[in-house]
C-alpha cells in the first residue's frame, strides 16, 4: 500500500472539465439512439384512493401516439423495486390503489415527446377519493418507534437531567426538501434479443442493474446499465425507484427504444426527498459546562408502507463526552411517497437540533459557544468507548475562529449593530462517519507507458474521474494525462453505491491495491530475470517512478519491465473488502449490495471526519431581512487527494447549509397532501446573491487507522452544521431563538 502522502493535496483541474463545459460529456438521456419512442409520465392529482376508471379514448387519438400502460394491461409484470428499508415500496402501475401525490398510474408512448405529452394530459382518470393526511398534525397518521437496529444509550440520562444544575430543554422542526439535481430523472430503455440496456443517472450502477433484474424477473448478466456523468444526485439516485422497469416495459412492448425525461414538477413525487422531522432535545451541563446528560428524540414522516427513518442519534449522542445520553427516534405514516436519502441525510436535520441546543445551552451556562465545544470535546466515542481513529475539532473551532475574529465578538444577544442592521456571529460543529465499502476494479498497464482503469464508479459532480486517475498514476509513477479512467457502465466491476461519502476510499483504496498488485509482478519478474539490472535486488525495495521500475540505485524503463509479463502488458482484476467487514460482503457487491463498514459501527475504532462553521447574520431592524456576507469553515477530513475538488465539495455543502437555513422548504398542502411549490421558480434555493465570501480551510489531518489510505469522504459534512450555525447567529443578532426552518422574514417579526 501507498508508502507515503505526499502527493496528497497537488491542486488539479477536473479531467473531465473540458468535456463537461464544452457538451461532449454524455449524461443518461443525451445518450445517440437510433429512433426512439418518447415516453411521458401520467401522474395522479389526488393523495389517497383508487381509481375507478381510466378513459384513454381520446389521448389513443392524438397522432403519433403508439401505447398506453396502466395497471389495467401491465400492472403484473414488474414487481415494486426493492425499498431501502427492506419493506413494501409505494405503488404505481401494479394497481389501481394510489398512495401519495404524484403517484405514476400511466405510461404514454408516442413518436415525439410532444405527442406523448399532449396524450398524457387527454388521460382522463376518475378517482374514487380519500381523505389524505399530509403531515405530522394531519388526522389519520400513525405513529410508532422506528424498527431498524437499537438507538443509542448511555447510563441513566432521565436522573441526571433530573438532578443537573444547568439545562435546556427544546423542541426542534425541519421541512421537506427536494434535491432537484440539474439533470432531470430520465430513463432510456433499449433491448436487444434477452439484453436489456439501461441509460439512467445512478448512483449506484450495479444496484440499478440488480434491482431492475428482480422487478423483472431476468438474469442481471443480461442487463448493462450506463450512466457516464450523473448532474447531480445528492441522494436522489441511490435507490431504484419504479420508472425504470415500466420504461424497459415499454420498450419491449414496442419493440423499440424508449425514452423517458420526466418532468421537474414530476421528479418531486417519482424519486425520493428529504423527509420533515420534530425533535426534541434536552441538555444538562455542570457550571463548568461538561455535558451530564444528553437526550435527543426524533420524528420522522414516511409513507404509508415504509418505515424509512435517518435516525440522526446516532451521530448527535457521538458528538460530545457525556456520561449520560438517551436517544429515540419514531417514524409518522402519512399519505405521502417514500423519503430517501439526501446530502447528510441524518447529520442535517439532526444536527440541526443538537448544534442549536448546545448554542442555548452555552447560553443557560452564560458560556462562549466555542469553548463549550472545546470543553467537551473528547477523543473518545461516548457511545462505544472506542477511540476516534483520529478526531481534529479542536483544531478546527482554533482555526475557523481565528481567521474569523471570534474573539471580536460580543456574547450578549442584540449587541452588535451596523446602523441599521443587527450584526449576529454564530458557530456550530459540521461532522460525517467516514465510510467506506468493498470495491473492484480492472486496472491495465501497457508497454507506451499508459494504465487504464475500468470500474463502475460513479461522476456525480464530485471529481470522481480526478481522484481516481490521481491515485493510479501516482501509484504506477505515470503522468495523469497518460491515466484513462473509465466509469459508469455496469460492464465494468462493481462499485459501492456513491452514497454516504464513501466513494472516495472505497475506489481509491481498491486502486492502490491493484497498482500495488502491478508493482508486486513487475519487482517479481525483474528480480527473477539473470539478464535484469535489479537480478538479486529485494522485490520489495523496487517502485514505480517517472515511467520507470526504479530501486537500490538501479532502474529500467516501465517498457522493459511489462516484457517480461505475458504479453508484455498487464492486465489486474483487484477487489478490495475493507478489514471489519466479512469476506462474502465482495459477493454480495456483485448481487447489488453494497455493504458498509460505518463510522459509527466499526469494532476498532469510531470514524467521523469534523468541522467549525463560523457565519456572520445581518438582520435589518426595520425588514428584517437577513443577510449572511460571510462565512469561515474549517474541516479536518484525512487526507486530501484533490483540494480543487475538494474545496468544491465543501464550498458546495456550506450553501447548501445556508439553503436549509434560511430558504428551503418544499410546502405540503395540509388538505390534500400535494407539493405545492413543485418547481424551481416557487422552491426557494440560494442564488448568486445569496452567496456570502465563503472561506473554506482545509485542516491537515493524517489518520492511519480509518483505511490504508486515510482518506476520509468529504460530499456530505460540509452542508452539517450550517443551518444550526445560522440559526444561532440569527439569535446572536436579535435574541429571537428560531426553532423551526426555514428561518424567514416573518419568523423574525
Ligand atoms: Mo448521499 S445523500 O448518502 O447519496
Amino acid at each position: 500500500m501507498a508508502d507515503d502522502a505526499s502527493w496528497f493535496g497537488v491542486p488539479t483541474p477536473r479531467i473531465d472539465g473540458v468535456a463537461k463545459v464544452t457538451g461532449a460529456a454524455r449524461y443518461g438521456s443525451d445518450e445517440p439512439i437510433a429512433h426512439p419512442a418518447f415516453a411521458y409520465l401520467v401522474t395522479s392529482s389526488i393523495s389517497r384512493g383508487r381509481i375507478a376508471d381510466m378513459k384513454l379514448e381520446r389521448a389513443r387519438e392524438v397522432p403519433g401516439v403508439l401505447d398506453i400502460l396502466h395497471h389495467g394491461n401491465v400492472g403484473s409484470q414488474a414487481k415494486p423495486p426493492p425499498s431501502m428499508t427492506g419493506d413494501k415500496a409505494t405503488n404505481t402501475l401494479e394497481t389501481d390503489r394510489i398512495e401519495h401525490d404524484g403517484q405514476i398510474i400511466a405510461v404514454v408512448v408516442a413518436e415525439t415527446f410532444e405527442a406523448a405529452r399532449e396524450a398524457a394530459h387527454k388521460v382522463q382518470v376518475d378517482y374514487a377519493v380519500e381523505l389524505p393526511s399530509a403531515s405530522f398534525d394531519s388526522s389519520g397518521v400513525t405513529a410508532e418507534p422506528k424498527k431498524q437496529k437499537e438507538n443509542p444509550k448511555v447510563g441513566d440520562a432521565a436522573s441526571a437531567l433530573a438532578g443537573a444544575e444547568v439545562k435546556i430543554d427544546a423542541h426542534y422542526s425541519t421541512p421537506t426538501q427536494h434535491h432537484n439535481p440539474i439533470e432531470l430523472f430520465t430513463t432510456t430503455c433499449i433491448w436487444d434479443g434477452p439484453k436489456l440496456t439501461i441509460y439512467e443517472p445512478s448512483q449506484f450502477m450495479w444496484g440499478l442493474k440488480a434491482a431492475v433484474a428482480k422487478q423483472l424477473d431476468m438474469d442481471p448478466a443480461n442487463i448493462r446499465t450506463v450512466s457516464r456523468f450523473v448532474g447531480g444526485a445528492f441522494g436522489s439516485r441511490g435507490g431504484t425507484t419504479s420508472r425504470t422497469a415500466w420504461i424497459a416495459i415499454a420498450a419491449r412492448r414496442l419493440g423499440r427504444p424508449v425514452k423517458l425525461v420526466a418532468t421537474r414538477s414530476q421528479g418531486f413525487t417519482i424519486a425520493t426527498y428529504r423527509a420533515e422531522t420534530r425533535q426534541h432535545v434536552q441538555l444538562a451541563a455542570s457550571r463548568d459546562g461538561k455535558l451530564v446528560a444528553l437526550s435527543h428524540e426524533g420524528w420522522e414522516v414516511t409513507s404509508r408502507p415504509s418505515g424509512y427513518n435517518v435516525g440522526g442519534v446516532d451521530t448527535t449522542a457521538r458528538m460530545y463526552a457525556c456520561p449520560n445520553i438517551a436517544t429515540a427516534v419514531n417514524v409518522v405514516h402519512a399519505d405521502r411517497n417514500t423519503p430517501g436519502f439526501m446530502r447528510a441525510p441524518a447529520e442535517t436535520p439532526y444536527m440541526f437540533a443538537l448544534e442549536s441546543g448546545m448554542d442555548e445551552l452555552a447560553y443557560a451556562l452564560n458560556m462562549d459557544p466555542v469553548a463549550l465545544r472545546l470543553v467537551n470535546d473528547t477523543q473518545t466515542d461516548p457511545v462505544s468507548g472506542l477511540p476516534f481513529s483520529s478526531r481534529s475539532l479542536t483544531a478546527c473551532y482554533d482555526q475557523a475562529a481565528e481567521r474569523f475574529g471570534w474573539s471580536r465578538r460580543d456574547h450578549k444577544p442584540g449587541s452588535m449593530r451596523d446602523g441599521d442592521w443587527l450584526i449576529g456571529w454564530g458557530c456550530a460543529t459540521a461532522c460525517y462517519p467516514t465510510n467506506i465499502a468493498p470495491c473492484a476494479i480492472r486496472l491495465s498497464v501497457t508497454p507506451d507507458g499508459r494504465a487504464t482503469v475500468q470500474m463502475a464508479a460513479h461522476e456525480i459532480g464530485t471529481g470522481a474521474y480526478t481522484t481516481i486517475g490521481l491515485t493510479v498514476a501516482r501509484a504506477l509513477g505515470l503522468k495523469l494525462n497518460d491515466v484513462v479512467v473509465m466509469l459508469g457502465d455496469s460492464d465494468l466491476p462493481p462499485v459501492p453505491v456513491a452514497g454516504g461519502s464513501n466513494n472516495t476510499a472505497s475506489t481509491l483504496n481498491v486502486a492502490a491495491k491493484a497498482c500495488e498488485q502491478v508493482r508486486d509482478r513487475l519487482a517479481a519478474a525483474a528480480v527473477a530475470d539473470h539478464e535484469s539490472v535489479f537480478t538479486g535486488a529485494d522485490p520489495k525495495g523496487l517502485r514505480l517512478s517517472d515511467g520507470m521500475l526504479v530501486g537500490d540505485n538501479r532502474h529500467e524503463p516501465l517498457a522493459k519491465a511489462l516484457g517480461r509479463v505475458t504479453g508484455g502488458a498487464l492486465e489486474i482484476h483487484a477487489e478490495n473488502v475493507p478489514e471489519g467487514l466479512p469476506p462474502t460482503a465482495i459477493g454480495s457487491l456483485y448481487k447489488g449490495t453494497a455493504t458498509m463498514l460505518r463510522g459509527g459501527s466499526r469494532k476498532d475504532v469510531t470514524t467521523y471526519a469534523f468541522g467549525a462553521h463560523f457565519v456572520e447574520v445581518r438582520v435589518n431592524s426595520r425588514t428584517r431581512e437577513i443577510r449572511t456576507p460571510r462565512v469561515v469553515s474549517a474541516f479536518a477530513a484525512g487526507n486530501i487527494v484533490n483540494p480543487t475538488t475538494a474545496h468544491s465539495q465543501f464550498m458546495g455543502g456550506v450553501i447548501w447549509g445556508l439553503s436549509s437555513a434560511l430558504h428551503e422548504a418544499t410546502e405540503v398542502d395540509p388538505k390534500t397532501a400535494r407539493y405545492v411549490n413543485n418547481n424551481l421558480a416557487d422552491y426557494m434555493v440560494p442564488v448568486n446573491a445569496d452567496v456570502p465570501e465563503i472561506d473554506i480551510i482545509m485542516v491537515p489531518e493524517k489518520d492511519e487507522r480509518v483505511n490504508p489510505l486515510g482518506v476520509k469522504g468529504i460530499g456530505e459534512i460540509g452542508i452539517v452544521g450550517m443551518n444550526a450555525a445560522v440559526a444561532n447567529a440569527v439569535f446572536h443578532a436579535t435574541g429571537k431563538r428560531v426553532r423551526d426552518l426555514p428561518i424567514r422574514i416573518e419568523k423574525l417579526i
